[in-house]
């Protein structure tokens, strides 16, 4: 059993026990001390925290999300961070009255189906070996079979209100490990996998009672489905809810028959436009859903906007959502980071501080 150490997290001054192999940010999530997060893998650094006392092993931060003079000065990014002494540090702990804190848990899930629902992507229904308390908008961790440590993380399409049978789409990634090398090759109905979760902040926020933008892309959809059902089929306390989910082209859509007939039988607080790319067809806007948005709202002045997906489109999100008059108090986003932008550095857009 490796050693294990105390972390002190201020302002609040909870202490909590963390094993020598255990990053500082799940020692949190997993004792219900809320920490900012978002991709978990030292890439956004929405986790960074200044380690005032104490020693720490930086693991897999990414040097462009956390710096060499960030560490020169005691910073760390908890999420990759592991203690090797009783450390000390400080985090940006709002209590968010909101998001109420479900602790991180270790659970086993079997494989009920895996459809193909649009071009590389799959929807993969997994049966949890207990119920799951979550938020809608969380996403979990899944550990990769053949590779020990390794995760990924998906988000959970499910609303709160389904906590047993979890719902993922997950988009092909081209040379992925998780993706290709496991979830579209080998992985079956009636396989176990092991997640761990819930985790994120992105999740619809119930004491916003404004008009909502909803803008995704691809797989981006997955936690804003959640939102959806959670405001309307759970009758979760939520203005009226606008749903721009773009795509190419209509082979990369998926849902539209769901979202339709929500749209039918809410049709004053559900709004659907789905919007294509690089096609013209019926029923479906023309363009960036970024252009069709804007095209929609002289101004955005009174709002709330949720945005996920791809990092590009989040920022390209971003700047119409700010150009339409809209303050990043009320924006709410999450950026699919993946292996790439660690590397290279595509990490939170700079436009916004959580
Ligand atoms: C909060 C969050 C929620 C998410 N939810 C979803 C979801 O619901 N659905 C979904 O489809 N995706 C989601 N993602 C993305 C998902 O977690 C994975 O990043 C994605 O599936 C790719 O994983 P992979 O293992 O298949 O690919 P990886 O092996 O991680 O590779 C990803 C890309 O990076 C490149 N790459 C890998 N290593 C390097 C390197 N060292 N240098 C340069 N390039 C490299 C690869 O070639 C590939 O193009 C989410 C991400 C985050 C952060
Ligand atoms: S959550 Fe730690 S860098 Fe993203």
């Amino acid at each position: 059993m490796p050693p294990i150490h105390r972390i002190t997290i201020e302002p609040v001054g909870r202490v909590v026990d963390c094993r020598e192999d255990q990053t500082i940010l799940d020692a949190c999530l997993r004792a219900g001390v809320w920490v900012p997060h978002s991709c978990t893998h030292g890439t956004c650094a929405t986790c960074k925290a200044e380690v005032l006392d104490g020693d720490v092993e930086h693991g897999a931060a990414s040097s462009f999300a956390l710096m060499d003079f960030e560490r020169d000065e005691g910073r760390a990014l908890l999420c990759c961070a592991t203690p090797r002494s009783d450390v000390v540090i400080e985090a940006d702990v709002d209590v968010d009255e909101d998001v109420p804190v479900h602790p991180v848990q270790d659970y086993t899930g079997t494989v009920l189906s895996i459809d193909n629902i649009a071009a590389e992507t799959r929807r993969i229904m997994v049966e949890l070996d207990r119920d799951l308390a979550f938020n809608a908008g969380q996403y979990m961790s899944w550990q990769v079979p053949f590779a020990p440590g390794l995760t990924r993380t998906y988000s959970l399409a499910n609303p709160p209100s389904q906590p047993r049978v979890l719902e993922f789409q997950v988009r092909r990634t081209p040379g992925g490990r998780c993706s290709e090398g496991w979830l579209f090759r080998s992985l079956s109905a009636g396989d176990t996998v092991a997640l761990s979760g819930p985790y994120g902040r992105f999740v619809l926020r119930t004491s916003r009672p404004e008009p909502a933008v909803l803008i995704a892309g691809g797989t981006g959809i997955a936690p804003i489905t959640s939102m959806i059902k959670h405001a309307l089929l759970d009758g979760a306390p939520a203005g009226p809810l606008t749903l721009y989910h773009g795509a190419r082209d209509q082979a990369w859509l998926y849902d539209t028959e769901l979202f339709r007939e929500l749209e039918l039988a809410f049709p004053q607080r559900f709004s659907y436009r789905p919007c294509l790319a690089d096609e013209v067809a019926t029923g479906f806007s023309s363009g960036l859903v970024t252009d069709v948005l804007a095209a929609d709202y002289p101004t955005l002045a009174g709002h709330i906007a949720y945005v996920c997906g791809p990092p590009g489109m989040v920022e390209g999100a971003l700047r119409t959502l700010m150009g339409k008059r809209l303050f990043p108090r009320d924006i709410y986003r999450e950026e699919f980071l993946d292996e790439g932008d660690k590397a290279t550095g595509g990490m939170r857009s700079p436009l916004l501080r959580r």
